[in-house]
This record gives structure tokens, sequence and C-alpha cells, in this order.
């Protein structure tokens, strides 16, 4: 049985997968420009259910772009992007979002920005439930006593995980996490980073992440894509094969941490320096 599961985790099932991007090539029209801005070049991927997959890279490669296309906020230009076998075509509740800018409503409070995804999408659930697991996420990000605070008496770190809490109050089948952690202070983001492991693997979900910091992708991740410099394109998928729970482990002081910490470091300062010599179109 244990061998037969250890098997079939590493033999790619096609039916256990749930992300599919094929030949993606997006961009934008910049209209005071006259241009055509491409973000991101022919991306081939596929994440399969329950996998945690980390994007880093330099700024502006397109990792937000690619997260957009699979919220379904951003079209292809060329080629697919697929969830479940359908093709996207908008947003869904099968996919919820943590904003890299917090995308908070200013006038609603915290207990009413989390309650938001209810509002906009029909769960099935009794008021009572909605009730339970608003209060259940705002107590899993540490929020417990600011239910009733407006954003503008937040942190940035309170206000991200405001932006948590609403993401994963639908119980959504794909977390798409844009720099969730980024304005959290380092000894918040740790217990975070370890929280949010436990209650993925609990809920099975699907995870695409987008980071700054290696650490945080080596921490996370089941395979961590490193995208090349502008228009951004996949320059190298490394599979992170430490033992999980990573917190109790405690993966840092493994030698083969450091290893994957170093190479990943090395590809992606590559293309940061890439970046930083010219940041043309
Ligand atoms: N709405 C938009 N209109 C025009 N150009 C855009 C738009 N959104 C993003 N871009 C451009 O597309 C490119 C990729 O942007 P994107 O936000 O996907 O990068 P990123 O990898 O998430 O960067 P960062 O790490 O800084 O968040 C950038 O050159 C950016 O200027
Ligand atoms: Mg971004």
């Amino acid at each position: 049985m244990a061998l037969a599961a250890a098997g079939a985790a590493l033999v790619p099932n096609v039916a256990s997968t749930v992300i599919v991007s094929k030949g993606l090539t997006v961009g934008y029209n910049l209209h005071r420009e006259r241009k055509r801005l491409t973000a991101l070049k022919n991306i081939d991927l596929s994440v399969r259910r329950g996998e945690f997959v980390v994007l880093v890279g330099p700024s502006g490669c397109g990792k937000t772009t690619f997260i957009n296309a699979i919220a379904g906020l951003v079209e292809p230009w060329e080629g697919t992007i697929e969830v479940n076998g359908r093709p996207v075509s908008g947003p869904g509740p099968d996919r919820a979002m943590v904003f890299q800018d917090y995308a908070l409503m200013p006038w609603r409070t915290v207990e009413s920005n989390v309650r938001m995804p209810f509002e906009l999408q029909k769960l099935g659930l009794s008021q009572e439930e909605m009730d339970e697991r608003v209060r259940r996420y705002i107590e899993l990000v540490d929020l417990k006593g600011f239910e009733k605070s407006y954003p503008y008496e937040l942190s940035g770190g309170m206000k991200q995980r405001v932006g948590i809490a609403r993401a994963l109050v639908g119980e959504p089948d794909i977390l798409l996490a844009d720099e969730p952690f980024a304005a959290i202070d380092a000894m918040t983001r740790e217990a975070m980073q370890g929280e949010l492991e436990r209650f993925v693997a609990k809920a099975g979900q699907t995870v695409v992440f987008i980071t700054h910091s290696i650490d945080e992708a080596v921490t996370l991740a089941d395979r961590v894509v490193v995208i090349s410099y502008r228009p951004g394109r996949v320059k190298e998928i490394v599979p992170v094969n430490l033992p999980r729970p990573r917190f109790d482990y405690d993966v840092k002081t493994l030698p083969e941490y450091g290893v994957l910490r170093d190479h990943i470091w090395r590809l992606v300062k590559d293309e940061a320096f890439q970046a930083a010599r010219g940041e043309k179109r």
C-alpha cells in the first residue's frame, strides 16, 4: 500500500492534473505608448492536485500575470490555460486569490472584508456556517479582536492577513497567492508559512504561490518554478523533496536545503542582474 502510494507520487497522473498551461503567452496593450508588451512567453506548466508550486523570478517577469491568467483576470494572447480540464473563461469560486496589494475594501471592516466571497458566490452554506467560517479564518490569521477594525487602522502585515483569510474562507480548490507574506514581519511570517503548509495539506488544496524569498520558496514548495526576465519564460523547474511538515522537521538545518537554496539563488540572480542591466521591452 505504502509502495503503491509512493509509486503514484513519482509517476505524473494526467487525471490528477488540475492546472495546465500550454504555450501560454500573455501581454498587455500599452495604449499610451502604442505598444504591445509581452509579459509571459510560451509557458508550459502542469500543476497536480494538491501540489504546492512556487513561482520565483525578477520583478516584472510576469509572475502576477501568470496567476491572473489562472484566475481568469487576463486572457491568453496565444496558447491555453485550463483548470480541471476546461479553458479558463473568468474567475470562479474554485480559485481564490491573495492579492499583492491586499485589495481590501476600505469602507468595510475586517469581518466584512473576510465575508465578501459569500456575497459574490453562492456556496450553499447556512448563515451559521458562514459566521463560523468567518470567525475561524479570522482566528487562523491571528486577527481575533480586530473584527470591527477598518483597513486604515491596520498595519501592512495585518491587511495582508485579512486578504489571506478572505481567500481561504470559501475553502477554494485552488489558492493563488501573490506574495502573501511580503509585508509580514519575519517571526510571524515563519509561523504563517507553517500554518499555511498545515492548512493546505489538510484541505488538500492546490497552491500557486509567488515569492521573492528563496527561503520561503524552498520551505513551502513541492516544485519551484524559476521564471526568466521579461518576457517571462520557464527557466527551470526545481523539485523540492524535503520532508513535510517542513516546519516540524526544521528543514533549514538539512544539507539538501542549502543545496537547493544555492541552486535557485544562482538561477534567480542571473535573471535579476539581467533585469537590472536594462529595462528593455
Ligand atoms: N495592467 C497592465 N497593463 C500594462 N502592463 C502591465 C499590466 N500589468 C503588468 N504589466 C506589465 O507586465 C510585466 C509583468 O508584470 P507582472 O506584474 O506580471 O510582474 P511580476 O513578476 O509579478 O513582478 P513583481 O515581482 O514586481 O510583482 C511588467 O512589465 C508590467 O509592467
Ligand atoms: Mg507581481
